[in-house]
């Protein structure tokens, strides 16, 4: 039993001062259990708002992308540049050293490749193991349109279920199909189903006509993929797009690991999303940085 002689009496009970109700800084995520968003708030940094997450999860569909062919030695020096890490468990284990302390995204959707049908896709990481590597959050492909459009939703759901049971969230993944096009109309559609059955972010593309609606009727945040490597102009350039119109963040990876000065890229990137820095000038901050290199 505690020992109770000695004691200070408690007496500062602040009468008279109300007890604060805060809210919750991220969209549609305020009624979340403390765990979630704490989650959140790793992965969102919360003095801006937004998150630049590195996605170097390609190899899981396409092998070893180039960039990505050493993971050790291409990711490795990116870690601490970015806010959160995107990839597969295997990757995690064999090529990320856990001091970086970053949060993680981990891709739990597996099962097709470049070679077939790539929404054929199952899931393929227990919660538990995503427990043991510790996951901020866990990915999962969506395709709205696709042959196997049940079986991802499936997927998602099933993934959300276990997330909520321990306070992590779920990135529901627009992927778009072949035979889908990529405008306002499909991406608001996969965006605000991912949303309506319960993930806490999505991942979409920017497209040029809309970008703002999908945006809006999506309750959740969202970020952007990168997609294919374009011009370091352009890409800067869209992420600039997609913040201005209410996107809260990037997960992006070929635009950033096959950069010519991938760190250079990261910055760039970074000063865009979390100080809104111009397309212009945030390409001076990439040629500088990459000149002094
Ligand atoms: C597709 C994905 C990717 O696997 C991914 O994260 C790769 O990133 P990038 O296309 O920017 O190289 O989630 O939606």
């Amino acid at each position: 039993m505690a020992e109770l002689t000695g004691n200070k009496d408690a007496k500062n009970y602040g009468i008279g001062i109300p007890a604060k109700t805060e809210g919750f800084f991220l969209k549609g995520s305020c009624h979340y259990d403390w765990g979630m968003q704490d989650r959140l708030s790793r992965i969102f940094r919360p003095a801006s708002g937004k998150t630049v997450m590195l996605a170097f999860d390609d190899g899981y569909i396409m092998g070893p992308t180039s960039g990505l062919e050493r993971m050790d030695l291409s990711v490795v020096p990116l870690a601490e540049h970015c806010d959160v890490l995107m990839c597969t468990r295997g990757a995690l284990r064999t090529c990320i050293p856990p001091v970086h302390n970053k949060p993680v995204c981990l891709r739990v959707s597996a099962g097709a490749t470049i070679l077939k049908e790539l929404s054929d896709e199952t899931v393929g990481v227990a919660i538990d193991d995503a427990i043991r590597c510790n996951a901020s959050a866990m990915a999962v492909q969506v395709y709205v349109g696709s042959e196997f459009e049940h079986k991802t939703i499936a997927n998602l759901t099933k993934v959300i279920d276990a997330g909520m049971r321990h306070g992590i969230p779920t990135l529901g993944v627009t992927a778009v199909g072949k035979q889908m096009v990529r405008d306002a109309r499909y991406l608001g559609l996969a965006g605000r189903l991912i949303a309506e059955l319960g993930a806490q972010f999505n991942k979409t593309y920017y497209c040029e006509e809309g970008f703002d609606t999908v945006v809006a009727a999506c309750p959740i945040p969202i970020v952007i993929a990168g997609g294919k490597k374009i011009p370091e102009p352009d890409a800067l350039g869209m992420a600039y797009k997609a913040i201005d119109q209410g996107a809260l963040g990037v997960d992006m990876g070929r635009n950033i690991f096959q950069a010519d000065n991938p760190i250079a890229m990261l910055k760039a990137v970074s000063a865009v999303v979390h100080e809104g820095e111009k397309p212009d000038k945030a390409l001076d901050m990439y040629n500088t940085l990459k000149n002094e290199a």
